[in-house]
């Protein structure tokens, strides 16, 4: 699915492996510690390299680890990408904690991030919807929201945002938010 915004920029929704879409930055769904893990980290991990996890302990010496809501740049190691950018999510408790607006500042930190590189072409995974549990219907309509928002604000920057779902019922959840939230705008 192709939403297009005024300003010739786009938001695709496609159903595949975060880390074989060539993009210029990839985000990562991580944890504060910036340690690695399973899924989207696993995956990042595994196909980067190690160069990915040297510059996360550089930056854990310098700043310790990443807050939940923010985001940290590495390189992007052998993946084909020049940035990997790893998110922080929240872990979903009741939505009463704070959840919404971490999940909402993970995409828009991203989006800064890449703004600030020169970026053109950014891919999110679905943050938080798997070992975190956040609702994925509530979790998709914050994503899109949020990349929706910065996308109509931002000028220059970033062209084309890819939202990579990993199976089609997440891809269902997704382009039904994205029915109803940008309707007028689907290609
Ligand atoms: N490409 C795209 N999407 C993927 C991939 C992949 N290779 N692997 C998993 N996903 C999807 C999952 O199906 C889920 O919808 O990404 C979404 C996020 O799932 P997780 O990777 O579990 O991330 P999250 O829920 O944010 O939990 C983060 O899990 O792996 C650990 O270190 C990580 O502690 C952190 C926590």
């Amino acid at each position: 699915m192709e939403i297009e915004f005024p300003n010739g920029k786009n938001l695709r929704l496609l159903i595949g492996d975060i880390t074989k879409i060539r993009v210029d930055a990839m985000v990562n769904a991580a944890n504060s510690a910036l340690a690695g893990g399973g899924g989207v980290d696993g995956a990042i991990h595994r196909a980067g390299g190690s160069a990915i996890m040297r510059d996360l302990d550089v930056i854990r010496q310098q700043q310790g680890g990443c807050p939940t809501g923010s985001a940290v740049a590495t390189t992007a190691g052998s993946l084909p990408a020049q940035y990997v950018f790893h998110a922080v999510g929240p872990i979903y408790r009741d939505g009463r904690q704070g959840e919404a607006e971490n999940l909402a500042s993970c995409y828009s930190t991203c989006l800064k991030l890449a703004e600030e590189r020169g970026a053109r072409s950014v891919s999110f995974p679905s943050i938080s919807t798997g070992a975190y549990g956040y609702p994925m219907e509530e979790a998709a309509r914050i994503a899109l929201r949020t990349i929706g928002e910065q996308l109509r604000e931002q000028d220059a920057g970033v062209r084309e945002v890819l939202l990579v779902l990993y199976d089609q019922g997440s891809y269902d959840v997704h382009s039904r938010a994205a029915q109803a939230l940008f309707a007028d705008r689907i290609k």
